[in-house]
């Protein structure tokens, strides 16, 4: 192009297509020593040269250009940005093969609701796990048996947002992600495109997010959200609280609203309960194959090392009694020789064998995994493990080191939630009680179960409900719905979790501080006649039955459903909630 008002134009091109390679930025803005390609660096992202023809400088205010989000027909969008990152390997993977049932699903919601009134919103998703910086090599040691909850969460993650229209952007890297945040990485200028209204990430991203912004980081608290498997509970999440109380955690102390914390499983009310999708459709080939492929009297066990089988001899030969045991063993030293090893097999694979089987059987560890739910959606029954005592970080090395203190009283409390005929709670010790729930199993034809939040549609639309009501950043708003609340009283020794989960409601955390004054515990038949504020305990709003006298939060962040006192009521605020969609309530959607 003529070069009339770009005095240095020429300089710089000489410059540049000599120097391009001593610093790693250029190549990032997609310079790679041709004319052309440093020509549309210098006009673009510098100014120092005239803007070719046909195309246009970036514009800084292209935030601007915020606009309705329409529902996505397909994820092709997506992969670009996941194919030129190897962290996302496997993540890719999962999203590619399950394109279909997502473009399904998505469908499906808006047919059912309204989905036109939405702004789009940017959002940085940064999975700190699959970072090489992180350490954790996660993503390499998916392909070998390695455990995959987390990669299956950040993969439906990821496709949600994609299908709910909303703008991606993804880091897999410290680079990637100073880039997205303007942080001047080398010899190139910032360049900021977009400001994040959301950003997804985990613990470890949430600590390179910190190190990156130091204390501006500020800024984007309000607006994260934490991906974190097994929860984080207020005390530990509190920063003083757990230092003064010694609760030692490498995970604690991050002082984030408990509700940021984004789990795996609805473990406690505290936290938002994010799941993840359990396979389960099949093409209408394969549903043509599933007919004819009878099951047989055959069982899977659950556990891909060899390890998990030590000390389960006498079980499985309980089990052998009946059917035909398989497994998907890491080695076939150390389990018994009857059993039909096929070895680390690919998750199609796994699903094959479920869909032969009639049983799947629990060894009490992994626990709370994904494959008892893909069992289940497979038409298999789950033999569920009882855990004596339960166990916890209290008393168990796996959950050691966990920021919570939650029992887990079966390898699947989540299962166990769900019952017979689907999962059945056993003593692995003792054989009768193995026996009857295997004779009632065999004695009926179980079918294909799959609660509505683990299929593809039931996670788009608690995630749309989420994006679209839960606010941190502005405490005026308020969500849930407040005629959603219900008011119970939970007695001395009994926690909020419990004492709503007894009425068939759910604790909710986000009335307490609706809760939290005399004037409103009057209209709810609660009488203080004296009352004072406190931060000592993490039970309030609660009162004295004797002497009528309450006790209010003057802590917030130490509002929490699943403490309990030794005398003390307390005053929980619990919500209805769709019956397999926990997370939201009737009036929620
Ligand atoms: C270099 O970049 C230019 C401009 O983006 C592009 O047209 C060209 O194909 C690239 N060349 C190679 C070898 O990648
Ligand atoms: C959705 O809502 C918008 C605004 O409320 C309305 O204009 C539009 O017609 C509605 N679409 C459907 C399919 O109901
Ligand atoms: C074993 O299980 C059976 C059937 O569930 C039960 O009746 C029995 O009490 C159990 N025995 C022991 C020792 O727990
Ligand atoms: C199977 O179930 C039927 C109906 O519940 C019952 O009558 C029968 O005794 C059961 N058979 C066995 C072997 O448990
Ligand atoms: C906060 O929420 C209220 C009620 O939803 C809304 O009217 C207000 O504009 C919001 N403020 C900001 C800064 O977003
Ligand atoms: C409750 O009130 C009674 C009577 O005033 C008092 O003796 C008791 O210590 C109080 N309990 C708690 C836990 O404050």
């Amino acid at each position: 192009p003529p070069m009339d008002g770009f005095p240095h134009c020429k300089e710089k091109l000489k410059w540049l297509g000599e120097m391009w390679r001593t610093d790693l930025c250029y190549s990032n803005y997609g310079v790679n020593g041709s004319l052309c390609s440093i020509l549309i660096y210098l006009s673009e992202i510098e100014s120092w040269c005239p803007v070719l023809p046909g195309r246009v400088a970036l514009l800084e205010n292209s935030e601007a250009v915020s606009d309705h989000v329409v529902v996505r027909e397909s994820l092709t969008g997506l992969y670009p940005s996941l194919e030129k990152r190897v962290q996302f390997r496997w993540i890719h993977q999962r999203i590619r093969s399950m394109e279909d049932i997502w473009v399904k699903a998505g469908r499906s919601l808006s047919a059912k609701y309204n989905l036109t009134e939405r702004k789009a919103k940017q959002i940085l998703v940064h999975p700190g796990v699959v970072t090489d910086e992180s350490g954790v090599r996660i993503a390499e040691a998916a392909f070998s048996g390695g455990p995959l909850g987390e990669l299956v969460q950040w993969s439906d993650l990821i496709s949600t947002l994609h299908i709910l229209g909303h703008h991606l952007h993804l880091t897999a890297s410290i680079p990637d992600l100073k880039h997205f945040l303007g942080i001047k990485t080398g010899g190139c200028p910032t360049h900021k495109k977009v400001e994040a209204n959301l950003i997804y990430t985990d613990i470890i991203g949430l600590r390179q997010i910190q190190a990156i912004l130091q204390a501006s980081w500020i800024k984007y608290r309000c607006r994260i959200r934490v991906l974190d498997t097994f929860g984080t509970e207020p005390d530990f999440n509190h920063v003083d609280w757990a230092k003064e109380h010694n609760l030692k955690s490498p995970f604690g102390s991050l002082n984030l609203i408990p509700m940021q914390f984004y789990t795996m499983f609805p473990h406690t009310p505290d936290n938002t309960f994010l799941g993840f999708v359990v396979q389960h459709q099949w093409s209408s080939e394969e549903t043509e194959h599933l007919k004819s492929t009878r099951r047989q009297n055959q069982a899977l066990v659950y556990g891909k090392r060899a390890t998990f089988w030590e000390g389960k001899g006498a079980y499985m030969d309980v089990i052998h009694k009946y059917l035909e045991i398989h497994g998907t063993v890491d080695q076939s030293a150390g389990i018994p020789g009857y059993v039909k090893n096929h070895g680390i097999i690919k998750g199609t694979e796994v699903q094959a064998l479920l869909r032969q089987s009639k049983v799947f059987v629990g060894l009490s560890f992994p626990y709370e995994g994904p494959a008892p739910l893909e069992a289940l959606a497979n038409g298999c029954a789950f033999l569920n493990p009882r855990l004596h005592p339960p166990q916890s970080s209290l008393n168990t090395e796996f959950f050691k080191g966990k920021p919570n203190i939650r029992e887990v009283t079966s390898q699947h409390p989540y299962a166990e939630a769900i019952g017979e005929p689907y999962v059945w709670m056993v003593d692995m010790h003792n054989s009768t009680d193995v026996e009857r729930a295997l004779t009632a199993i065999l004695n009926q034809t179980i079918e294909p179960y799959l609660p509505y939040e683990f299929s593809c549609e039931g996670m788009l639309q608690r995630v749309h409900i989420l994006i679209e009501k839960q606010d941190f950043c502005n405490s005026t708003g308020s969500w849930p719905p407040l005629s959603a609340l219900q008011v119970v009283k939970a007695e001395a020794k009994t926690s909020c979790k419990q004492a709503c989960q007894k009425m068939g409601l759910i604790c909710e955390p986000a009335f307490f501080p609706h809760l939290n004054s005399a004037d409103n515990l009057a209209k709810y038949g609660v009488d203080c006649q004296t009352s004072e504020l406190s931060d000592s305990h993490l039970v309030f709003p609660a009162y004295n039955s004797s002497s009528k006298h309450c006790v209010f939060q003057s802590d917030p962040l130490l509002f929490s459903c699943v403490r309990s006192d030794q005398s003390l009521i307390r005053i929980c605020p619990c919500r209805d909630y769709i019956k397999d969609q926990i997370a939201l309530c009737q009036a929620c959607i």
